[in-house]
């Protein structure tokens, strides 16, 4: 077979060429970076594990009426995805305090939120994705009042989705990151979910212990990330339940 044309590769995946015009090839690759890529290394099964969750949420959304960038997975590492249009956004819905947040207010991490927030990180590493108001996206033209509050809209019910699903499992949805895409349907233009929802980009603590089960396992030499990321896919059921959360990812198919 040809070798794929490399589209983009990035801290945790890599995009190729896909089969077809508007389609790409998403990758997942085992490295874990934290912290603007100062703290690397790599976890065993850590991109089959994402590929997996990716997947399961990604299909949970659509089947909610979200539309996302997702089309099927191919292989244990790899997903058929619509390539879209990247709004340079990180866009960021907190529950709980953590993280940046608490850092900046001083207060508790756990600490819940009278309500969900929505807020912005202009997508750009060198400036470590700086927190930007929503007036400065409309008149940078990164996006429009519209899309704004599209996105908002959107952000707050993947929230929705993925709590309750969370909930349904034991675990509390501290915050999250989703990154928007988009597409042209004819002339129109629409956005999508896109990138990767996992627990790469989620803060996801056990509801009795507040036991972490996510990227700040990493960022916080905290144990096992592999470990942690095993429990949150076999509580799922994208693992099967006797699946020892300490032993390498088996598979579902
Ligand atoms: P935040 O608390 O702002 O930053 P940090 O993770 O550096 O403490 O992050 C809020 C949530 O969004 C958290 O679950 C991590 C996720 N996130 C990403 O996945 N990528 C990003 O570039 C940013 C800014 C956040």
């Amino acid at each position: 077979m040809a070798r794929r044309k490399l589209v983009y590769e990035g801290k945790a995946k890599i995009l190729y060429e896909g089969p077809e015009p508007g389609t790409l090839v998403q990758y997942f690759k085992d490295d874990a970076t934290a912290f603007n890529a100062e703290k690397k290394d790599v976890i065993d099964g850590k991109g089959v594990l994402n590929n997996r969750l990716s997947e399961f949420f990604m299909t949970g959304l659509q089947r909610i009426g979200i539309p996302t960038h997702f089309i099927k997975r191919l292989n244990m590492r790899e997903q058929l995805i619509r390539q879209v249009e990247i709004v340079p956004l990180e866009v960021i819905v907190r529950n709980f305090a953590a993280g940046t947040m608490a850092k900046r207010l001083g207060m508790e991490e756990g600490t819940q939120l009278p309500r969900p927030v929505v807020e912005f990180s202009y997508k750009d590493d060198s400036l470590g994705d700086p927190l930007v108001p929503e007036e400065y996206i409309v008149a940078l033209g990164w996006a429009s009042q519209q899309d704004l509050e599209d996105i908002i809209a959107m952000a707050l019910r993947v929230n929705d989705f993925l709590a309750g699903v969370m909930h349904g499992v034991g675990i509390k949805l501290v915050d999250f990151k989703i990154e928007i895409g988009r597409v042209y349907d004819g002339e129109f233009p629409r956005l999508i979910v896109a990138d990767e929802i996992s627990p790469d980009s989620c803060r996801l603590w056990d509801i009795e212990t507040n036991e972490k089960l996510d990227k700040d396992v990493f960022r916080r030499d905290l144990g096992s990330l592999s470990d942690a990321y095993t429990e949150v896919a076999r509580r799922l059921g994208v693992l099967p339940q006797n699946n020892a959360p300490s032993g390498k990812p088996t598979l579902v198919n």
